[in-house]
C-alpha cells in the first residue's frame, strides 16, 4: 500500500523516452535516473556525450537499459548514417539529466556537432533538461542569456536545485535528484490519471502589511501545499503554484507565483484559471490591516490599536465560479474537526474538505488528515506530507472519475 502511494506511483508506461547524458559529475545519478524510468515503465534509450563518458561508461547505462548507447555521430554510420534522425523519431520525451552549461550553450546555438546535440536539432518530440553546474556557473550572464532563449524555445528546465556542489560549494546549480525528476516527468509526458488537467493550488501563509516593514502573518510552513502540488504532478497534472511567503524550493515541473497578500493570492488564482481543479492549502489570513501605514509607525506609550477588515474568501469565491473547477478545502482546526470541517465544506459547498488539527500539522514534516466527502470520513493516519498528498491526490482522482 505505502509503495504504491510513493514515488512506484508514477507511471510512464508505454512512454519512450531518450535520456541524454552529458559531462558532469551528476551523471552518476543519471544512472539511477535510468533505473528509475525503466521501473515506472518507461522504454528508455541513453545516448551519452564523449564528455559524459569521462564521468560514467557506456556500460553502465548499457547493462540498466538493456540497449546499446550511441555515443558517436560517426560510429552510427554503421547503419544507414541516420541515427541522430531516428533516434527521436517515436520518442515522447527527449531529457537531457545532467546537463550541463557547456551542453545548454551548444543547445542554445543550434550546435549539431555530436550524437546528442545533432538528435536535439533534429527531434520531432518535447526536450526537457536538468541542469546540473558549479553555482557561479549557473549565475554567470551567459547561461542566463542561454536558459531564457531555451525557455522561448519550448524547452523544459527542470531545476537545478540548491545544496552542497561536488566542488565544495554550495549553492544553486545541482541536479535535481532522480526521484524529483521522475516526479515531473508525468505532466511532461500526458502521463498519469491527471494528464491534460490544469491545477491550481495555493500554498503558505499570507501577509497582510501594518507598515512597510511590519506584517500580520501566521504559522504556516507552506510544506503541505508544496507536497499536494508534487502529488498533482506526478498524476500527470499541468500545476500551478500560489505561493504565499515560504522558504522552499519549487517542486520540479511546477509553475510557481509567489504573492504576499490575501488580495494579491485571490489576483493570481483568478487569473491562473480556468482550471480543472482547485485545492486550496494556503493559510490565508482571514483579516488585513484596512490602511496600512505608507511610513515605519512609531511606538508611542499610548499603544496601538490596529483596525482590522476581512480578506477576500479566495475558496469561496472560486467555489462560486459559473465554471468552478472541483474544489478542495483545507480546514486547520485546534478542536472539534469533524464538525467544524464538515460546516466548512457545507458553507462553502465543497466537494471535498481535508481537515486536520493545526496544532498538530502546522511547520511539521508529518500530518494526520482526515477527508471529508459526500460519502463520509476518510481517516489518513500520521504519515510524510508527500505521502498524504498522494493519498489526497489518489482519491480525488477517484471522485473526479
Ligand atoms: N481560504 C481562502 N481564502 C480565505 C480564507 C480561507 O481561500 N480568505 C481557504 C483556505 O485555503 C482553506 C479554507 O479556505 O482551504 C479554510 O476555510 P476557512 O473557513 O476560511 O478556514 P479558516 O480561515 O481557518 O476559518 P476559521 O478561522 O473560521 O476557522
Amino acid at each position: 500500500m505505502e509503495s504504491a502511494q510513493g514515488i512506484e506511483a508514477v507511471s510512464l508506461a508505454n512512454k519512450k523516452i531518450i535520456l541524454g547524458v552529458t559531462g558532469g559529475i551528476a551523471a552518476y545519478k543519471a544512472a539511477e535516473l535510468c533505473r528509475l524510468l525503466i521501473r515506472a515503465g518507461a522504454d528508455v534509450r541513453v545516448v551519452m556525450t564523449a564528455a559524459a563518458q569521462q564521468f560514467v561508461t557506456p556500460l553502465t547505462f548499457q547493462a540498466l537499459s538493456g540497449k546499446p548507447v550511441p555515443t558517436s555521430l560517426w560510429e552510427a554510420a554503421s547503419g544507414d548514417g541516420m541515427e541522430h534522425i531516428h533516434l527521436s523519431r517515436g520518442a515522447d520525451l527527449l531529457l537531457v539529466a545532467p546537463a550541463s552549461a557547456d551542453f545548454l550553450a551548444r543547445l542554445t546555438h543550434g550546435r549539431a556537432d555530436d550524437l546528442l546535440s545533432a538528435l536535439c536539432l533534429a527531434r520531432a518530440c518535447p526536450l526537457a533538461v536538468a541542469p546540473a553546474m558549479n553555482r557561479e556557473m549557473w549565475a554567470a550572464a551567459p547561461t542566463r542569456r542561454n536558459l531564457e532563449q531555451l525557455r522561448a524555445d519550448g524547452v523544459s528546465l527542470l531545476g537545478p536545485a540548491t545544496g552542497e556542489q561536488a566542488c565544495g560549494e554550495t549553492g544553486l546549480g545541482r541536479m535535481l535528484e532522480p526521484a524529483d525528476l521522475l516526479a515531473a516527468l508525468p505532466a511532461l509526458l500526458d502521463a498519469g490519471p491527471l494528464a491534460g488537467k490544469r491545477v491550481v493550488i495555493t500554498a503558505g501563509p499570507t501577509y497582510e502589511p501594518i507598515d512597510p516593514v511590519r506584517g500580520l502573518t501566521n504559522l504556516s510552513s507552506g510544506k503541505m501545499g508544496y507536497a499536494v502540488a508534487q502529488a498533482a504532478t506526478e498524476a500527470g497534472a499541468t500545476v500551478c503554484l500560489v505561493s504565499g511567503p515560504t522558504c522552499l524550493a519549487s517542486p520540479a515541473g511546477v509553475t510557481r507565483i509567489d504573492v504576499q497578500s490575501a488580495a494579491d493570492m485571490r489576483r493570481a488564482v483568478l487569473a491562473a484559471l480556468p482550471a480543472d481543479v482547485f485545492i486550496a492549502v494556503a493559510a490565508v489570513a482571514d483579516y488585513r490591516v484596512d490602511a496600512a501605514a505608507a511610513q515605519k509607525l512609531k511606538k508611542s506609550a499610548a499603544g496601538l490599536t490596529l483596525q482590522l477588515v476581512a480578506t477576500p474568501d479566495i475558496l469561496a469565491e472560486v467555489a462560486a465560479l459559473p465554471d468552478a473547477p472541483f474544489c478542495v478545502g483545507f480546514a486547520a482546526e485546534t478542536g472539534q474537526l469533524a464538525e467544524h470541517a464538515e460546516a466548512k465544506r457545507r458553507k462553502k459547498k465543497l466537494p471535498l474538505l481535508v481537515g486536520n488539527l493545526a496544532q498538530d500539522t502546522l511547520g511539521q514534516d508529518t500530518a494526520e488528515l482526515v477527508l471529508f466527502d459526500d460519502r463520509g470520513e476518510h481517516r489518513l493516519p500520521r504519515a510524510d506530507k508527500l505521502v498524504q498528498a498522494r493519498h489526497l491526490i489518489s482519491h480525488l482522482v477517484n471522485l473526479l472519475n
